[in-house]
């Protein structure tokens, strides 16, 4: 039996997104991103290899997941199998840290928290860029959660080379507002919709060519802490990739009327002073980033038409680690 491993990601948001794969077996990008990890939406997840067990186990929340769920973690476990030259089977156990407004799991910080275990566990003592590697092909977005702050995927030219890098601590009075829009369930997954939009939407290649710039200049904005051109770039970057989606065939949006709500309540505080810039993922829930010395006064405002429950606000976050034993609930 390996070492029982616990570790913990963070989830990230995109500032400049990820949207297309060239190449959908290795989850390689049609163009780099950028992110911020966020403090308060978190992964715990425990693995452990056993050569009495029979099978792959997967534990979300307390609750056995179905074969599908957990063919999913088969796949992703048989990379480090794969590495360590190994068809030992295991047991995972997760527990998605999330505000009581659901809706907000992401599969960026349980892949980046497997991936981290399941190093761990069988002791192959990957660094983080290596890693992320790794944590990648489970979901692209995984790849970012390996570090804090904000952080860059490069899109690279192989497998080997599209990795994480961290950028900066975003220690600088940052923060983020999210709005929980609703918890229904997509009709349109990421990996489908990001899918469909490359192959048909003839606004993809400008999409493509606008991020290379988008890219360069958020880094800059980073470098210069320039709050107010780190949240515009943000915002655009944002809106152009949800431009994408209506040019697709079919068309499709994740807009809601709520999340038209949220997008006028941080205009009309932006006409009153306050920096705050919005970005969408692939689902309605808006996320308003901010200064965090903001950060309250934006929930008061949206609290006019949100509830409380829907409203979370959060620090940058930082990347994996191990848990101590006194944090090890799962
Ligand atoms: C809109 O990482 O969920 O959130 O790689 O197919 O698992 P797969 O997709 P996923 O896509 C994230 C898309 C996004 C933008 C982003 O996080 O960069």
């Amino acid at each position: 039996m390996s070492k029982k491993a616990y570790v913990r990601a963070h989830t990230n948001i995109a500032l400049i997104k990820y949207w297309g794969k060239r190449d959908e077996t290795d989850f390689l990008p049609m163009n780099s991103s950028l992110s911020m990890t966020l403090d308060k939406l978190y992964t715990d997840t425990m693995v452990v290899f056993d050569e009495a067990l029979p099978q792959d186990s997967f534990y979300l929340n307390g609750e056995k997941q179905g074969e599908k769920e957990t063919q999913k973690i088969s796949k992703f476990l048989n990379l480090f199998r794969e590495e360590k030259n190994t068809a030992i089977r295991a047991r995972v156990e997760s527990i998605n840290h999330v505000p009581t407004a659901a809706g907000l799991a992401s599969s960026a910080s349980a892949f980046a928290a497997l991936a981290g275990a399941a190093n761990l566990a069988l002791g192959l003592d990957l660094d983080p860029q290596r890693l992320s590697t790794f944590a990648r092909r489970g979901s692209g977005s995984a790849t970012r959660s390996i570090y804090g702050g904000f952080v860059e995927w490069d899109m690279g030219t192989c497998s080997d080379d599209s990795f994480a890098v961290p950028v900066d601590d975003a220690g600088w009075d940052i923060g983020m507002v999210i709005v929980a829009v609703n918890q229904k369930a997509k009709e349109v997954s990421s990996r489908i919709g990001m899918k469909r939009t490359v192959e048909t939407s003839p606004f993809y290649p400008a999409w493509v060519e606008s991020a290379k710039r988008d890219i360069l200049d958020i880094k800059a904005a980073i470098a210069a802490k320039d709050f107010i051109r780190l949240g515009e770039i943000t915002e655009a970057n944002g809106m152009k990739m949800h431009g994408t989606m209506l040019g697709a065939e079919p068309p499709f949006s994740y807009w809601e009327p709520d999340s038209i709500v949220a997008i006028k309540i941080a205009q009309a505080l932006r006409k009153q002073g306050i920096a705050c810039y919005v970005t969408m993922d692939a689902g309605p829930n808006v996320k308003v980033l901010c200064r965090l010395s903001q950060a309250e006064t934006i929930k008061q405002a949206l609290l006019e038409h949100f509830t409380e429950d829907k409203l979370i606000i959060t620090k940058p976050g930082k990347g994996i680690r191990e848990l101590t034993p006194a944090e090890r609930a799962v």
